[in-house]
C-alpha cells in the first residue's frame, strides 16, 4: 500500500490553521440580520404572558419570534422544537428569538424579553424522579437473560455487589451551535454546524412543507461535535423562519452559556451491579441494572448495560435497562454513548471481584476472555484483544505491579496506582454513496454527503481514493458536508470511513473495471493485452498489469484515446451480508497510572498506555490524535466533568467553561496509543472498524481503579474530586 497505514497531514489542516476553513456562522453574507435566543427561565409550566413591548421599540429590531406567532410544525419526531406552544418543558428553553440588525441590538433587545409563567414542580432530580413509576420507561433493548443469573449469583463462590452513578457531562466543543440561513425563490440555504446535513434538510423541508430539494444544507467544517450535533436542532428551523419573515439572511449563534441547554448531554446514570465467581476466578453471573435519565417529551436511550454482555465469557447474564423521566433538555448521545457509562460501572465491578479473589485484574480477565460472542455463540469476525493486553502490559510494566492496595509509592512519596480496563465498541457500517469522477487533465473529484467532525474524514478518504485510483492526493479534491451531494450517514457510531471508504473503494474498483474496457475495446490499445480488471491495478496515475507494471497505460491517455473529457462513478456501498455470521466488534485495552497526593487529595493521571485492536488502520497518524482525544476525555470524564443542577429552580448552574470542568495540559502526561492491527475481511473490503469513540470506553474505569490501587477507596461515583478520597 502507498498512502493506506502510512501517516498522512490533514489535507485540510493548513485551511483550518490559517482560519480559510469556514465553519457555520462565519460566512459573510450581504444584509445580515441577527437572531439572539431569549430563554425562559422557569423548569415546568406554561407561559401566560410574554412581553415584548419594550424590545420591539428597541433599535434596530426587524422581527421577534415566539410561540404567539410562529407555525406549528407537523413532525414525526420526539425531538425538542422551538416555539410549538406556551408550555414550558425544561430550564432554558427558548422562548423568543429577537431579529435585529445587529447582533448587539438583538442581544440588547433580547434582554427586555420578559415572561410571567404559571409554575409546576419541575422534577430535576434524578432519585426522586426514580422512586416515581410512572417516570419510569423500560428502554431495554438487549435480548432477556441468558442463562439463569439469580440462581447461578446464589450458587457463586465470591460475589460483589456495588453502585454506580455518573452525573450528567456536556459535549462542549470547540464551535458553538450555529446557522445562517436565507431564502432565494422559495428555496431555503442553511450553512449549519451539523454531523448529518441530509437529517437537517429533511427535518427543514418537513416542518415548512416543502420539497427535499429546495432545501440546501451545507456544513463543511465542524468544530468538534461528538454527538452535539447529530440530531437536527431546534435552532436551524427558528434561523430559517427568522431569514423568510425579515428577507434577509438571518444568522443565530448559541453562546457557551446555550451550548448547556441546547443540544443534549450524556445523560445521568445509576447502575447496579451484582457479580459472581466460582473459587478459581470464573465468572458465573453478572446482573448489570441500568438507569438513565431522559426528558419528559423524548424516550433517549443509550443502553449502557448492554455493551458489556459480549465481553466475558460468563454464562448467566442480564442487563436490564430503565430511562428516568426527568424535566430537564433531552440527553443526547455522546462520545461512545451507552458503552463508556456502561464499562465504568461493569469494568469497576469486574476490578472489585478481581481483588475480592485476590487475583491481578488483568489476569481475572484473561481467566475470563470470551473467545467466541457468549451471547450468541458466533464467532468474533476478529478479536485482537488478547494481543493488546499483551502489547500493552509489556509496555506499560504491568508485570511489576504490587496487588496490594497503597503498596506503591514514588520517590517523593506520592501513591501510586496501576489500573486497567477494556473497551468494546461495535464495528458497525452504514450504506454510504459517493460520485468520483476522474477528469481528463488528471485530476480527481470525490463527493459524498457526509461530514468531518474532527477525526480527519476529508483525508483520509482522500487516502483512499489515492490509494485505489493511483493517483496522488495532491490531485484529488474530496467535496463532503452538503445535502446536494450522494447520499451518506451522519458522522456518527464511528462508522464513517467503513462505510464512506467502502464507497470510495467500490466506486474505484468500478472506475478500474471501466478504464480496463475504455483501454482495451474502446481505443485498440494492445498493450495490455486480453487481462482481466482484476490482473490490473490502477497506480501512478495509470492503469497497468499487476505481473508487468511496465504494461501500463497513463489515465490521461484512455480518456484521450476515447475522446473523454471525463469519467463518471457513482456507487453505493452497502454492509458484507456475511457479517450476520459473525460479532462485530472492536476491542482495546487501557493501562493507567495515578498518583495521589494524600494530604492534599490531588490525583494525576500521570501515564495511559492503550492498546486498541480496530481492524485496519488507514492513517496512523489521525488515528493516534484520535485515541489521545479519547483518552484525555477519559481523564476529563473520570475526574472533572460534572454538570450540577439546583433541584429547587430545576436549573443547570455550571453552563460555563469556568465552572463546568474539563482536562487542561496540565492535567494530561504521557499517553502512549499503540495499534494491534487485524486483518478482518468480514466487516468490510478495506477491513476497518471504527475507533473515535472506542478509544474512550475503558478509560474512566481503569484511572477508578487505579485511584482504589493508589489509595485503597474505591469511588464509584464520578467524577473522582479529592473530597472522595480525602
Ligand atoms: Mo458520536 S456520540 O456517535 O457523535
Amino acid at each position: 500500500m502507498k498512502y493506506i497505514g502510512k501517516d498522512m497531514s490533514r489535507v485540510d489542516g493548513v485551511a483550518k490553521v490559517t482560519g480559510r476553513a469556514k465553519y457555520a456562522a462565519e460566512y459573510q453574507l450581504k444584509n445580515t440580520a441577527y437572531g439572539y435566543i431569549v430563554q425562559g427561565e422557569i423548569a415546568r409550566g406554561t407561559i401566560n404572558s410574554l412581553n415584548t413591548g419594550e424590545a420591539e421599540k428597541a433599535s434596530g429590531v426587524l422581527k421577534i419570534l415566539s410561540h404567539l406567532n410562529s407555525p406549528k410544525v407537523d413532525e414525526k419526531s420526539q425531538e425538542f422544537r422551538a416555539f410549538q406552544s406556551a408550555e414550558i418543558k425544561f430550564h432554558g428553553q427558548p422562548i423568543a428569538l429577537v431579529v435585529a440588525n445587529t447582533f448587539e441590538q438583538a442581544r440588547h433587545a433580547a434582554n427586555l424579553v420578559t415572561a410571567e409563567y404559571s409554575k409546576s414542580a419541575a422534577r430535576t432530580e434524578f432519585d426522586t424522579a426514580m422512586k416515581d413509576a410512572e417516570n419510569l420507561v423500560n428502554a431495554s433493548g438487549n435480548s432477556r437473560a441468558r442463562g439463569n443469573p439469580a440462581q447461578a449469583l446464589a450458587d457463586s463462590a465470591v460475589k460483589i455487589e456495588a453502585e454506580y452513578r455518573i452525573p450528567i457531562e456536556h459535549h462542549n466543543p470547540m464551535e458553538p451551535h450555529g446557522a445562517i440561513a436565507f431564502w432565494e425563490n422559495g428555496k431555503l440555504t442553511v450553512f449549519d454546524k451539523s454531523q448529518g446535513v441530509f437529517g437537517v434538510q429533511n427535518h427543514l423541508a418537513v416542518s415548512f412543507g416543502i420539497p427535499k430539494e429546495n432545501v440546501n444544507v451545507v456544513s463543511l467544517f465542524v468544530g468538534g461535535a461528538f454527538g452535539s450535533a447529530l440530531v437536527p436542532n431546534y435552532y436551524p428551523f427558528i434561523t430559517a423562519l427568522a431569514a423568510r419573515e425579515v428577507g434577509r439572511p438571518v444568522k443565530v449563534n448559541y453562546t457557551r452559556q446555550q451550548m448547556f441547554t441546547g443540544n443534549g448531554y450524556r445523560p445521568y446514570t445509576y447502575q447496579k451491579i451484582s457479580m459472581g465467581a466460582d473459587k478459581k476466578g470464573k465468572l458465573q453471573s453478572v446482573i448489570h441494572r441500568s438507569y438513565s435519565n431522559t426528558a419528559s417529551f423524548k424516550a433517549f436511550s443509550e443502553n449502557s448495560s448492554g455493551f458489556g454482555r459480549t465481553l466475558y465469557s460468563c454464562p448467566n447474564y442480564d442487563s436490564p435497562y430503565s430511562i428516568v423521566k426527568t424535566d430537564l433538555p433531552s440527553p443526547i448521545w455522546m462520545r461512545a454513548p451507552g458503552a463508556v457509562s456502561g464499562a465504568f460501572a461493569l469494568e469497576s465491578a469486574i476490578d472489585e471481584l478481581a481483588y475480592e479473589l485476590k487475583i491481578d485484574p488483568l489476569e481475572f480477565r484473561k481467566i475470563n476472555y470470551a473467545e467466541t460472542d457468549p451471547e450468541t455463540g458466533k464467532p468474533f469476525s476478529s478479536k485482537a484483544l488478547m494481543d493488546c493486553f499483551k502489547a500493552g502490559a509489556e509496555k506499560f510494566g504491568w508485570d511489576k505491579r504490587k496487588l496490594e492496595p497503597r503498596s506503591m509509592k514514588d520517590e517523593d512519596g506520592l501513591l501510586v496506582g496501576w489500573g486497567t480496563a477494556i473497551g468494546t465498541w461495535g464495528a458497525w457500517q452504514a450504506p454510504a454513496s459517493t460520485k468520483i469522477t476522474i477528469k481528463s487533465d488528471g485530476t480527481v473529484h470525490v463527493g459524498s454527503g457526509t461530514s468531518d467532525i474532527g477525526p480527519g474524514t476529508y483525508t483520509v478518504v482522500t487516502m483512499i481514493a489515492a490509494e485505489f485510483l493511483g493517483v496522488e492526493p495532491e490531485k484529488i479534491k474530496f467535496d463532503l458536508g452538503d445535502s446536494r451531494l450522494p447520499q451518506a450517514p451522519s458522522q456518527g457510531g464511528s462508522v464513517t470511513t467503513a462505510s464512506v471508504g467502502s464507497a470510495v473503494y467500490g466506486a474505484s474498483m468500478n472506475l478500474k473495471k471501466k478504464l480496463r474496457d475504455l483501454a482495451i475495446e474502446g481505443s485498440g490499445t494492445g498493450i495490455l493485452g486480453t487481462a482481466t480488471a482484476d490482473e490490473m491495478e490502477l497506480a501512478e496515475g495509470a492503469l497497468r498489469l499487476k505481473e508487468d507494471p511496465s504494461k501500463s497505460i497513463a489515465i490521461e491517455a484512455i480518456l484521450k484515446l476515447n475522446g473523454l473529457s471525463e469519467l463518471v462513478e457513482e456507487y453505493t456501498a452497502m454492509p458484507n451480508p456475511e457479517r450476520g455470521k459473525f460479532t462485530t466488534m472492536a476491542h482495546g485495552a487501557q493501562f493507567v497510572e495515578v498518583k495521589v497526593d494524600e494530604a492534599l487529595g490531588i490525583i494525576k493521571v500521570t501515564r495511559v498506555v492503550e492498546a486498541t485492536a480496530c481492524g485496519r488502520v488507514m492513517n496512523p497518524k489521525t488515528s493516534h490524535s484520535q485515541e489521545m482525544g479519547g483518552i484525555v476525555w477519559g481523564i476529563g470524564m473520570a475526574l472533572h466533568e460534572d454538570t450540577q443542577i439546583d433541584h429547587r429552580y430545576g436549573k443547570m448552574m455550571t453552563t460555563n467553561l469556568a465552572d463546568y470542568h474539563i482536562p487542561t495540559n496540565a492535567d494530561v502526561f504521557s499517553i502512549e496509543t499503540d495499534f494491534v492491527e487485524e486483518k478482518d475481511e468480514i466487516v468490510n473490503e478495506l477491513g476497518i472498524k471504527g475507533m473515535g469513540e472506542l478509544c474512550l470506553v475503558g478509560i474512566p474505569a481503569a484511572i477508578a481503579n487505579a485511584v482504589f490501587h493508589a489509595t485503597g477507596k474505591r469511588v464509584r461515583d464520578l467524577p473522582i474530586t479529592l473530597d472522595k478520597i480525602l
